[in-house]
Formats: structure tokens, sequence, C-alpha cells
């Protein structure tokens, strides 16, 4: 499996000059429902339009296609932004479609998430950007829910780089994982906690490029403008439409159930169980990937810091569950 790198997403496409059309396979495309870009079919060496935007591509236009040996289409894309919008629009049937493999669907979905939680850092004041990313997070659960294999495809592809993105798709990835292992099964609740797990640094978006990248130990000062990243995520998304498991995942996920987080001070039950199980999945993925100040360590000495150098920071029984999913990734 590719390591995705967050700066190349989609395929690499040279738009310096003009527009180019790029070939998709027509699975990918919603059924029975109007087409989001005008869709084209290639013959004799020319672009012709097959559907234009509003059209419905429908059932027979796909068994049509099959007939004729022709399952290619093509969008006419402008910049990477057109392509990535054509694999967000058409997501639920990239994710549903059965004729689709789970590696290809993880693929398609991370590229998808990695994207948004670009776009949101980088514009963290956009209000669609909360709408996207519950489309990316409901994808997310079926998709975790549909194959068991799917949790180790998604997690496989980030490398051991770290990036801001691609660290937000990882702790969406367990936390969903780790709260299903729990029982947690109520798509609301996952939804809720899963759109809180790929939002919960978004703050750092608010705090200085020198503090966030320092290869050395922060400064007093530095810490506590750093210190403040939950409450400015929470200012971020509270205006969009972030439900309030949402919210609350963003300001607490540096909470410990001893007391010694912050932004309040929390303790044990005081802090929801959807908060309890970011701190664990965003604690592990921070250190099983390369950071300016500190190489990736391995699973297993993540596990060990979380387990006993940092015991009481974390809610025991989550623990044991994420060791649980972890385990079953290693025995894949
Ligand atoms: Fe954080």
């Amino acid at each position: 499996m590719t390591i995705i790198n967050p700066n190349e997403l989609f395929p690499t496409i040279d738009f310096t000059d003009g527009e180019r059309f790029v070939p998709m396979h027509s699975n990918y495309i919603q059924l029975d429902r109007p087409v989001e870009q005008d869709i084209y079919l290639r013959a004799h060496g020319q672009f012709i339009i097959y559907k234009r935007q509003g059209q419905a591509f429908n059932t027979p236009d796909k068994k049509q296609l099959e007939v004729s040996g022709n399952n290619i289409v093509y969008i006419l894309a402008k910049s990477d932004g057109d392509i990535r919008k054509f694999y967000e629009n058409n997501l639920g049937n990239i994710i549903e479609n059965k004729s689709i493999s789970s590696e290809e669907k993880a693929s398609v979905l991370y590229k998808c998430a990695v994207g948004i939680a670009r776009d949101i850092f980088e514009k963290p004041d956009a209000k669609e950007t909360v709408g996207r990313s519950q489309v990316v997070v409901e994808n997310t659960i079926q998709l975790l829910a549909q194959s068991s294999d799917a949790f180790i495809q998604m997690i496989s592809l980030s490398g051991h780089d770290y990036y801001t993105y691609t660290h937000c798709v990882n702790v969406l990835t367990f936390t969903v994982t780790l709260l299903s292992e729990m029982g947690f099964k109520d798509p609301k609740f996952l939804k809720e906690a899963g759109m809180g797990a790929l939002l919960h640094d978004v703050g750092k978006s608010k705090v200085p490029i020198e503090i966030l990248n320092k290869p050395g130990k922060l400064t007093e000062d530095e810490w506590q403008i750093m210190k403040q990243h939950p409450e400015f995520g929470a200012e971020i998304v509270e205006k969009g439409k972030m439900p309030e498991r949402g919210v609350d995942i963003i300001v607490q996920h540096h909470e410990r159930m001893n007391g010694k987080g912050y932004p309040q001070g929390l303790i044990g039950g005081a802090i929801p169980i959807a908060s309890q199980a970011v701190a664990i999945t965003d604690a592990y993925d921070a250190m099983t990937t390369n950071r300016c100040y500190q190489k990736a360590m391995s699973g297993f000495r993540a596990l060990q810091i979380i387990t006993q150098e940092m015991s009481g920071h974390y809610n025991p029984k989550l623990v044991e569950a994420f060791i649980r999913i972890l385990n079953h990734k290693k025995d894949k």
C-alpha cells in the first residue's frame, strides 16, 4: 500500500496552462442522482460531454457503459480542488459500492479526509468545513463497520512522518474503532465523536508556526500560548455546526483522568468518555510519528509509556480496549 503524502493527494496533474480531463472509474459516480460536475467520455481521441451537471447518472446508464466496455469517464478539472470535489461529492457511493475494494475505498476516503483537514487548518473560519467533515466522518464510520481490514488499511496510509492533517485522520480512525470496541455503536454518537476527533487540534491553526514547529523545549510563555489551542479550537468550530460532543473533545482532549491535564484540570468521570478516548488516540499517534522534537517510537514503546509512565492519565478500560484493537492490527 502506498503511503499518502498530504501534499500530493489525488493524481499530480500540472494545471499551469489550463484545464485537464481527469479520468475516473464510472464506479465512482453516485448512481441515480444528478451529477455535480459535467462528465465526459472519450471517443476517437475526443472528449464528448456525457452528463451535464444536474443530469442524473442512472443504473441503466451504468449498465450501458459496462456493455460497451467503457468504464472510464472524465471530469474537466481546473485544479486539484476540482478533483477533490468530485471524490467528496461521490464518497457515499464509493464507500457503498461493492465492486470497489476495501483498500481502494480506504485510500479515497483517507485522501478526502486529509484534504478536508487541510482546508480546515488553512481556512479555519470557513463554516462549510464542519459540514464537509461530517460527510467524511460518516463515511469513515461506514467503511470501518463494513470491513475489518479497513482499520489497518486506513492507519497504514500515513507512514511515520507527522503531518497535522494525517494525524487528524489517524485520530479519527483510531477513535471510532476504539469507541466501537468499547461497545458504542450508536451512529450519532460515533459521528459526533468522530467529528471532534478529526478536528481536535483545529485550534493549533491559531498558534504561531514558530511555536508549533519549535524543535527545542518551549519557554513558559510559549507553552501558555500552546496550551490555549483547545479553547481556540472551540471558538473556531462555534461558527460551524459542530455537535456539543465534538466541541467537548476539542476542548478536553488534553484533560487527564488524574486532573493533571488542561485547560480545566477536570478529574475522572467529569471528562466525557469520547474525550477520554481522544486523549489516548491523540497521544499514541503523536508518539508513533516523527516530530520535529522527537523520533517516532514503536507502538510497543508508546503503549508502555501510556500504561506505565503515564498511568493515571488515561482511563485504563479504554487503554485495554485500545491495546486489543492494536493487537488485532498486528494479527493481520
Ligand atoms: Fe491537542
